[in-house]
């Protein structure tokens, strides 16, 4: 549709058709028995009226579902105004691709391009035509259970994953969105909630929010993502759904955010709960000043809009710009020319989870996990050769795709169990349980009514199952444990404040370690564990994540060597959850610990524990034997750009993937710099025996950070530079910046 012609719906539209607009409701306010909308409506106070006038759907999905909602709606819209079909899809649709925090580890954002491409081909075929995706939160504590969602706890790793996430849901072509569009969320520094607890208060400086946290969400926006949706928290004591400076200040005036803002499930009420509106009027007033334009799940838009203009104490120039805003976006998507963007029963046929879709979540998931341990080249196992058993909860298990995928399908999933028997005979493979998941089920809360999970098991199966785990095992010679959380302990409202295994599969190790077996484990989970224990018991480790679709595949073939590991962690494993929040980039402090055995006090160090996390940021190890050497710099000062060249080399007869990465540090600055800084990335493949140089060019830019006076601007000095395959062993050299 013209502009010309979009303009004056806009213009004919009643205040009630424009408030319409604003408001999202979910499924259940759409269903065609009037007897199930009656809780919904008298639970939001709101009419059937504003129902029927309503812009958007939360959550439904589906090519029949959402076909039969949108036909009944343009019935009964004046101005055959389509509605909008906005979903989670975070991960994947049908086809599930390994978490977020596992996608981080891939280093790999082209890769990571497609996935979310064949995402929204998914998504669109099942009438979606927003994702509520990319969740780019940086992430610092582990205790957070939406570390999940997040590729980590770095700004410029999380910006280029930003990019590609939203390059590749959108997938413009010509100028039109050929894919979905997205909504990058959630505006801004969620993942610093104090302590790790899910909604919690966030406060930090300016300078770091900006430095930080801020620069995933700008390359989403910089990358062309059409929504944005505000975050559950304070920032600087302002609930960011109705905080002027962040949506728009920064967002909208700063950056030149012209799409949609949404804010998160019922946020735009909660600013009661926070204690900064009175009341639901006061909370939309709020809302609205700060530009947010659509209120998610709750009757504020939907009763107070019109009194406020009314009273006079909203410009009524502000719902018009909202409701403009909405227009374009469905006009963009092409829904005026067809509201349903294509999605038919026959489309999801034809796209749904085809052999290619797995084909890539295979390889996603193969550069997804991370082998933190393999002592003694433990792994790859030889085929035939050794007896294996296979123990523990996640052994013979299809609940691998984690908490937000919430459109797969688990029984799509090929269990650990299968995927190692293709690869041995069964007189040479066994499986036993072993024990439960968690211990703590009572901990769990329930989830969309759920429960199935508060019974434990009655004790004498207990006893029974380790019993059978433990004959087993003295016939084997390598033990497999497929252990990890339950899918309900980490994601939204998944906080912890012991990230260990659970209780039950620790005491169950420890009874297996007597046999004096071989000892693998694969590590399931939605975050970093603590592993101290383990990395000391287990011969060899493998942190799978919650691995989607093909991820019991991919464990099974890097087990046996068909995969050589290539994953990098992109959010430190830390030794203690006292060491929480924990990160690669922090500052150096007046009193540095500059060895970890250092045995007097008065340094910024634990009694308890060392400083340094179990496993840093950008740490993997892979079957191959890769070493950097020769670091060189084109000058010794830098203007313009710095060329930084590395040799590499593998020593070993096994190809694979490496990932170099190149770090600074500002020596002195007009504020305190951290120890080192990502700046740039290469993963690149690595034939046997390999040796190749990789060349990285460092601009003047690249050394941009928020001075004393706040300028986003370098200062010349003497610079530190590091390259290194993580971050904490790296070769070194100095230049200075003139
Ligand atoms: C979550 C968002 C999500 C929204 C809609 C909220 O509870 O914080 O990430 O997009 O629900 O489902």
């Amino acid at each position: 549709m013209n502009e010309t012609d979009l303009k004056k719906i806009l213009r004919d539209l009643t205040w009630q058709e424009k408030v319409g607009q604003l408001i999202q409701l979910s499924g259940d306010f759409f269903s065609s028995e009037d007897a199930l909308t009656v809780g919904p409506k008298q639970k939001l106070g709101i009419t059937q009226e504003m129902v029927d006038l309503a812009g958007s759907v939360l959550n439904v999905a589906g090519a029949s579902k959402t076909r039969e909602i949108q036909e009944k709606w343009l019935q009964k819209s004046r101005h055959k105004i389509p509605l909008l079909f906005m979903a989670d899809i975070v991960y994947g649709y049908r086809t599930v691709f390994p978490i977020p925090l596992g996608l981080g580890a891939t280093w790999n954002p082209e890769l990571i391009e497609q996935a979310y491409k064949v995402t929204a081909a998914e998504s669109k075929a099942a009438g979606v035509h927003v994702t509520f995706a990319p969740m780019v939160d940086l992430v610092r504590d582990a205790r957070w259970g939406r570390c999940l969602e997040s590729t980590g706890e770095d700004a410029t790793l999380n910006a280029a994953f930003a990019r590609a996430m939203v390059t590749g849901l959108q997938h413009v072509e010509t100028g039109k969105i050929t894919g979905i569009a997205s909504c990058v969320k959630h505006f801004a520094a969620y993942g610093a909630a104090e302590g790790g607890r899910e909604y919690n208060t966030v406060d930090m400086s300016e300078r770091r929010l900006r430095e930080d946290y801020l620069p995933g969400y700008q390359a989403a926006v910089d990358a062309g993502s059409e929504l944005v949706m505000t975050s559950f928290n304070t920032y600087d004591g302002t609930p960011v759904t109705g905080s002027e400076f962040l949506l728009k200040q920064i967002l909208r005036e700063e950056w030149g955010f012209d799409g949609v803002i949404i804010s998160d499930y019922a946020a735009v009420q909660e600013l009661v709960a926070h204690g900064i509106a009175a009341d639901e009027k006061e909370a939309t007033l709020l809302a609205m000043k700060a530009t947010n334009d659509i209120d998610m799940k709750t009757g504020c838009y939907a009763k107070q809009l019109e009194p406020l203009v009314q009273e006079g104490k909203l410009d009524p120039g502000l719902i018009d710009e909202a409701v403009w805003r909405v227009l374009k976006l469905k006009n963009k998507l092409g829904l005026f020319e067809d509201p349903y963007r294509g999605a038919s029963s026959e489309r999801e046929r034809k796209v749904l989870l085809t052999e290619e879709n797995r084909d890539l979540a295979y390889q996603v998931a193969a550069q997804s996990m991370v082998l933190l341990e393999n002592k003694n080249n433990t792994l790859p196992l030889a085929k035939n050769e050794q007896k294996i058993l296979l123990v523990g909860p996640y052994g013979d298990n299809q609940n691998l795709i984690g908490l937000w995928a919430i459109h797969g399908n688990t029984s799509d999933v090929i269990t650990i169990k299968e995927a190692i028997s293709q690869h041995v005979s069964a007189s040479k493979f066994s499986y036993s349980a072993g024990c439960e998941m968690p211990s703590d089920y009572h901990f769990l809360g329930e989830f969309g009514g759920s429960k199935e999970q508060l019974e434990r098991m009655p004790l004498a199966e207990r006893k029974q199952a380790l019993a059978e785990a433990l004959e087993q095992g003295k016939q084997a010679d390598v033990i497999i444990y497929a252990m990890g959380e339950h899918t309900m302990q980490s994601g939204e409202a998944g906080s912890r404040t012991d990230i260990t295994l659970p209780d039950v599969q620790k005491e169950f190790i420890q009874e297996m370690l007597a046999l004096g077996k071989t000892n693998i484990l694969v590590t399931i989970s939605g975050r970093p564990l603590v592993l101290t224990e383990e990395a000391n018991q287990m011969d060899a480790i493998l942190q799978a994540w919650f691995p989607g679709t093909e991820g019991g595949r991919v464990i099974a073939d890097i087990l046996f060597g068909e995969i050589n590991p290539s994953g990098r962690l992109s959010m430190s494993f830390p030794y203690t959850v006292g060491q929480l929040p924990i990160y690669y980039n922090g500052f150096q402090t007046g009193r540095p610990l500059n060895s970890e055995t250092h045995k007097g006090r008065f340094v910024s160090k634990y009694l308890d524990s060392p400083n340094a996390p179990l496993y840093p940021f950008g740490y993997g190890l892979s079957y191959s034997n890769v070493e950097l050497s020769s670091l060189t710099l084109d000058a010794e000062e830098m203007v313009d750009q710095l060329h930084v060249s590395v040799q590499i080399k593998n020593n070993s007869s096994r190809g694979g993937f490496e990932t170099v990465q190149l770090y600074v540090q500002d020596i002195v600055g007009s504020v305190v710099r951290p120890t080192r800084e990502l700046k740039k990335f290469k993963k690149v493949y690595l034939k046997a025996q390999e040796n190749t140089a990789i060349h990285f060019t460092l601009t003047r830019e690249d050394l941009f950070y928020y001075t004393k006076k706040m300028d986003f601007t370098v200062e010349p000095g003497d610079f530190n530079l590091f390259v290194g395959l993580n971050s904490r062993d790296t070769l070194s050299a100095s230049f200075t910046l003139k």
